[in-house]
């Protein structure tokens, strides 16, 4: 019986109900929240991926990512909406499904933000290399900013804005919500530049063939591009200060994935139709795996004779603009992206650490890991260990394939989610559900379907990780979770720690002076 060791949802509201917020978040806070931690590596350098891997048919792989995005995160803020306190998923499913499935989505997690961080550390060294080469000139030898995959040795910018961020994260640097408001607004400006440079000089012809690659190509693109869209969950772990959360939740998750896909749409629009967006295949006529040695050395071949293809482009969005004319403009692009990205790597890494952190308190995972550093009251036992490893697959591995095996992890959360949410409605019905998903008994399936799809068409090598991961995780959980879980040995979880790993809220004033157990509306 896998179902063992549920964890009462009753215990876990009443340390929730310890720290109510403020309900200041309105729908535009809210849309805004999600779109900021939305867009990032996905559109900036993954279109290059989409591209190599169904050419201009990505533009539907877009709308398939965006839309098995959309379905779960309505059920994702149900449980928001009922549990809402640190460890999402993980925490979720621990009240449901109990302990040893708790433990393998918070398994899952780990893996997702910690991957997700090292791919994006990745994608930004792309266009910090592509920055420093066109607007000053300084050329960065090869061999150091890439990893192997790509033909190189070791991808070094990578590795130094990987440490760069965990010292921050160590010393317990978070973003102010005007700050992040800034920054938003960066990416929101270089996507609109594009859109605005690229749109016109389309030509349609570059549309054709629309799927060099069938339907497979596009679904393994959608499978990929997937990682464009994570990070919605900001908006739903927001449930507790939302106004009107019953309405304003779903509208904001829906708003920011309907915003962020149309970006994506007009942008890859603008990508394909500016250069075209044609795969490179191998002898045989098949399409070349992104992050593969053959793909990196066709595009070497390519580079000798003077051609960029999207395809092989590490900075995607700026390469399209220096080809077309606006070479300037795709600098200053390169510019937002090189300021903008080291907020997601921050927040994924900040995400990570709570999912330890929570994991650790509730003793599947070693104490000493949650132990909190005196002076700067951060974790950072945890963050510097998790910090050793997103800075060493940064090193080495390429973005395209980071980006698959985080979303291997998500996709398994997700699924672990639509069924909770359905299990839960039937099993307790008339429990208060502050947001509830719409037609649950269609959107539910779809969105554990759309995971399970997504998941099968990711790439063998990512899909391979995603159980060899789990194993280990198996045998972590029987030598040591299974023996010291605060559950089975009956200590009830200290609720200290919720105070200091926070959910992600960069848009939220968490520090409105509310004395615990008091809301103010
Ligand atoms: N969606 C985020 C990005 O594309 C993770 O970087």
């Amino acid at each position: 019986m896998i179902f063992w060791r549920v964890k009462s949802l009753d215990a876990i509201l009443a340390t929730a109900e310890k720290k109510s917020l403020h309900r200041s978040l309105g729908i535009w806070q809210l849309t805004l929240l999600g779109v900021g931690a939305i867009i990032g590596t996905g559109i900036f350098v993954l279109t290059a991926e989409a591209a190599q891997k169904a050419g201009p048919g990505m533009m539907i792989a877009f709308i398939i990512a965006g839309f098995v995005c959309a379905v779960a995160a309505l059920c994702y803020s149900e449980l928001s909406s009922m549990v809402p306190v640190s460890g999402s998923a993980y925490t979720y499913s621990y009240a449901v499904l109990g302990e040893f499935v708790a433990w393998m989505v918070g398994w899952a997690l780990i893996l997702e933000y910690s991957v997700a961080a090292s791919a994006v550390a990745v994608g930004w060294s792309g266009y910090f290399v592509g920055l420093l080469n066109n607007s000053l000139g300084i050329e960065i030898p090869f061999a150091l900013a890439n990893g192997p995959f790509a033909g190189g040795m070791i991808n070094l910018p990578a590795v130094i804005i990987c440490m760069l961020v965990v010292s921050l994260l160590v010393i317990g640097t978070r973003e102010s919500a005007a700050f992040n408001a800034v920054l938003v607004a960066v990416k929101i400006a270089a996507l609109i530049a594009f859109i605005v440079l690229a749109l016109p000089v389309v030509d349609m012809e570059n549309f054709q063939p629309f799927l060099p690659l069938g339907t497979s190509g596009v679904v393994a693109a959608a499978a990929s591009i997937f990682f464009a869209y994570v990070g919605f969950d900001a908006v739903s772990t927001a449930a507790e200060e939302t106004k009107n959360p019953q309405r304003n939740i779903p509208l904001a998750l829906i708003g920011s994935l309907a915003i962020c896909t149309l970006f994506y749409l007009l942008v890859s629009a603008g990508v394909i139709g500016a250069i075209g967006a044609q795969p490179l295949m191998d002898a045989a006529g098949q399409g070349l795996m992104p992050g593969s040695i053959a793909m990196a050395e066709q595009c070497q071949s390519l580079a000798a004779i003077g051609q960029q293809p999207i395809v092989c482009s590490r900075e995607a969005l700026a390469h399209v603009l220096r080809e077309i004319g606006w070479g300037k403009i795709g600098n200053l692009l390169g510019l937002a992206a090189f300021l903008a990205l080291p907020s997601v790597i921050l927040m994924m890494l900040f995400g990570q650490t709570r999912i330890f952190f929570v994991m650790s308190r509730d003793g599947l995972l070693p104490e000493v890991l949650s132990r909190i550093h005196s002076r700067f009251k951060t974790p950072h036992i945890v963050t510097m260990v998790t910090g050793v490893g997103v800075t060493f697959a940064a090193a080495f591995l390429p973005v395209g394939k980071l980006a698959d095996i985080s979303n291997s992890g998500t996709l398994f959360a997700f699924m672990v989610v639509a069924f909770t949410v359905m299990i839960l409605r039937i099993k307790d019905r008339s429990r208060a559900r502050p947001f509830r998903t719409p037609a649950i008994w269609l959107l539910g399936p779809l969105a554990a379907a759309g995971c399970i799809i997504l998941f099968l068409f990711l790439p063998t090598d990512a899909k391979l990780v995603f159980p060899i991961w789990s194993g280990i995780g198996f045998i972590v959980y029987f030598l040591y979770g299974y023996r010291k879980s605060h559950v089975a040995l009956g200590i009830k979880t200290a609720s200290g720690g919720e105070n200091i790993i926070e959910p992600i809220r960069p848009l939220a004033d968490c520090d409105d002076g509310i004395e615990p157990g008091k809301q103010k509306n």
